[in-house]
């Protein structure tokens, strides 16, 4: 079903897209040329919600002053060196990142799924230089129903067909336990080869899904017991979006690599970044990894101030107070056709429940057209995500939306 009424300029937009584009996704039928905060504009001037914060890239809100004011100031001087040569901005990135997480040192990259091809290069040297396991019999451990991005190993990882069918043959040396399941971690930790457990705290894509409380700080007693690296992937969850600088420390764990990436840069261009110890870090050499933009100056210039503007306007504090209301805000409505309301700060997600497979689909159009932007993930789950600046009048509107949406789907 299509309720919505597309001008003839969304219609030309979205046309060039088919016919010169990949159809490698399925986005909602709007057409967007502007963002301010919490906000989206479309290409007819209409304003929507944004509660999808690019996947929860744009923490800190559309097109944040401070964020911008670095980007130009320091596009206007040097965007691009390479690692050739030594940058005024690269080091004092280094530092003000590695301080601000607690850790000796950082690895620069662009996307997020080149951190985490970073963080297992990275365990897979340190299992063979240090924990002294056989050259290629290391074994890296997830967990089902990962998601860290699109690369071969990242798909080699996936339990999701339509992320890995039809794209093998697939990296050895990685398998998958199920998640919030310490038994099952514990009893591949048996296995002497494993080198590290790779584990988003809260799965974002497979639909904001919460282990139980203490999960994560029995994988960290099970990963040291074990000498196995416990990396986090906090690509969507870090950065005060559960509403803790990252996720792992609502139970004050530190993983030993530690992968951040999207609202690194609030969402202006792409940055991520690997941190660990020098036990970790120090045993990879000049030329055995690295990336042209990595560490690039203006990605430094920018990501200093994305990560300043998180703590200079309370962000984490932002994202719990108001996750609380629009979770409580949402349990009011009581409608019949939202079967869970999950989530931690202001990652969130509801379940639908409804007899039409494309409910959630058609959920997602009614709320473009009321002014909101979301897209459902894995069917029935629609995740709630809005810039951490957000505040409570818009969260009471923003719920009125949503109920008025609901609708249609009586
Ligand atoms: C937890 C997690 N890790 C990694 C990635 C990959 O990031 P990117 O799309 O920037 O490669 C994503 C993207 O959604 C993610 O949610």
């Amino acid at each position: 079903m299509n309720i919505s009424n597309i001008s003839e300029q969304t219609a030309h937009y979205i046309a060039l897209e088919e016919k010169y584009g990949a159809h490698n996704y399925h986005p909602l039928p709007v057409v967007l040329e502007r963002g301010e905060g919490v906000f989206l504009y479309d290409v007819d001037g209409k304003r929507y919600y944004d509660f999808l914060s690019g996947y929860s890239a744009v923490n800190q809100g559309h097109c944040h002053p401070v964020i911008l004011k670095a980007m130009a100031e320091q596009s206007k001087k040097l965007t691009l060196t390479s690692r050739a040569f030594y940058n005024n901005q690269l080091g004092v990135y280094e530092k003000y990142i590695t301080e601000y997480f607690g850790y000796d040192k950082v690895l620069p990259m662009n996307t997020g799924v080149e951190g985490g091809e970073t963080a297992i290069k990275l365990a897979r040297r340190w299992a063979y230089t240090k924990k002294g396991i056989e050259e290629n019999k290391a074994v890296i451990i997830f967990a089902e129903n990962n998601f860290w991005g699109r690369t071969m190993a990242a798909i080699s990882a996936s339990t999701d067909p339509s992320s890995y069918k039809g794209f093998g043959p697939f990296m050895p040396g990685f398998i998958t336990v199920p998640y919030n399941n310490t038994e099952a971690l514990e009893k591949a930790l048996q296995d002497k080869n494993v080198a590290a457990f790779m584990v988003e705290p809260i799965q974002g894509e497979a639909g904001v899904v919460l282990p139980d409380e203490g999960y994560l700080t029995t994988v960290r007693a099970l990963c040291t017991k074990y000498n196995v690296l416990f990396i986090a992937d906090e690509i969507q969850t870090g950065l005060a979006r559960t509403g803790k600088m990252l996720a792992c420390d609502h139970e004050n764990v530190r993983p030993d690599i530690l992968i951040l990436g999207k609202a690194l840069s609030g969402g202006t261009m792409p940055v991520s970044a690997v941190l660990c110890d020098d036990d970790i870090m120090m045993n990879i050499q000049p030329g055995e990894h690295g990336s042209t933009y990595g560490g690039n100056p203006l990605a430094c210039a920018v990501a200093i101030a994305a990560l300043q503007v998180l703590k200079d306007e309370k962000m984490a504090d932002n994202a719990v107070a108001m996750g609380n209301l629009l979770r409580e805000e949402l349990a009011k409505l009581q409608s019949p056709f939202i079967k869970t309301i999950r989530g931690k700060g202001l990652l969130n997600a509801i379940v639908i429940e409804h007899k039409n497979p494309d409910a959630s689909w058609d959920l997602c159009l009614a709320l473009k057209e009321n002014g909101l932007l979301a897209k459902p993930t894995h069917g029935d789950k629609i995740r709630f995500a809005p810039p951490l600046i957000i505040n409570k009048e818009q969260i009471i509107e923003t719920v009125s939306i949503i109920n008025k949406s609901l609708k249609i789907l009586a």
